[in-house]
């Protein structure tokens, strides 16, 4: 059940200079699960109107936390703000990622991260995890991530001692006939299409979309993406889904 609070800022923290870290308080009762969202409204004034939604990146009792790029007005106000200062979320929104049974393979591409942290850290040690970022700065929580994962292979644009050159599309191709295990991914649609190629329709593959969205209800229709059968709302019937049912 999703709903309103009024929260106030714990932390927000600069990780390299376009990606941060916010951490908001949150009422104890509260349930969420990776892959949902939820609506930052950014700004108690009128612009922007609409809020911004956001990944669940991490949740524990009383604190949740969003991974953000900074891209324009919303999330350059959000970078503004500072601990106390009250900020108004709705959520959790959305269809999360299946539970997985045995162990699993990730595939998150930049800030695509956000989707799917909490999934790993959920079931720690199970996870396949290919990590593609544009430079080695981008590359975050390296250590968290080498402990939470079972195996971690990482891709950036040039080489170095721990990635591979290239996008991490041709490295999980590359190793996918070893690991025959279900797919969870989050990134770029140009990540999204290239795995469209690479991946059997039999194989279990979940993606998470990233939509511009605007009530976050299922009201408006702002959010709807193409499936094989018809146009989905993003914000109701995603932002999880099977990667077969897209058509990209
Ligand atoms: C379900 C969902 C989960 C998301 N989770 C995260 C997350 O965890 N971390 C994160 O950094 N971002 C996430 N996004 C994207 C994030 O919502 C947008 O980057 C943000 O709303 C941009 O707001 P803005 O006001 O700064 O940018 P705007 O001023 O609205 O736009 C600036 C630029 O950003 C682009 N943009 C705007 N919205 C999106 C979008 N939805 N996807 C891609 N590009 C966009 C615009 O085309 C424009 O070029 C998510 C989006 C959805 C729908
Ligand atoms: S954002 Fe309004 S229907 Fe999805």
């Amino acid at each position: 059940m999703n709903k309103l609070f009024k929260s106030k800022v714990i932390s927000n923290e600069a990780l390299t200079e376009e990606i941060y870290l916010i951490s908001l308080e949150i009422s104890d009762d509260v349930e969420t699960k990776p892959g949902q969202f939820c609506i930052l409204r950014v700004n108690q004034r009128l612009d922007p109107l609409l809020g911004r939604p956001f990944s669940i990146f991490e949740h524990e009792k009383g604190e949740i936390k969003f991974l953000y790029r900074l891209k324009g007005k919303g999330t350059n106000i959000l970078t503004k703000l500072k601990k106390g200062d009250s900020i108004t979320l709705t959520g959790p929104f959305g269809r999360w990622y299946p539970f997985p049974e045995g162990d699993f393979i990730v595939i998150a591409g930049g800030i695509g991260l956000a989707s799917v942290y909490y999934l790993i850290k959920k079931f720690p040690q199970r996870a396949y995890l290919f990590y593609g970022v544009r430079n080695e700065k981008e590359i975050l929580f390296y250590e968290e991530l080498k402990r939470l994962s079972k195996q971690l292979y990482i891709s950036t644009e040039k080489e170095t001692s721990y990635a591979y050159k290239g996008v991490i599309t041709e490295l999980f191709r590359e190793k996918s006939i070893q690991l025959p295990f279900p797919i969870y991914a989050c990134g770029p649609m140009m990540m999204l299409k290239e795995l469209k190629k690479i991946v059997n329709e039999n194989r279990p593959c979940y993606v998470a979309t990233e939509e511009r969205m605007a009530c976050g209800v299922g009201a408006c229709l702002g959010c709807v993406i193409k499936t094989r059968e018809d146009f989905k709302r993003v914000c109701t019937e995603g932002p999880v889904f099977e990667l077969k049912e897209l058509v990209l």
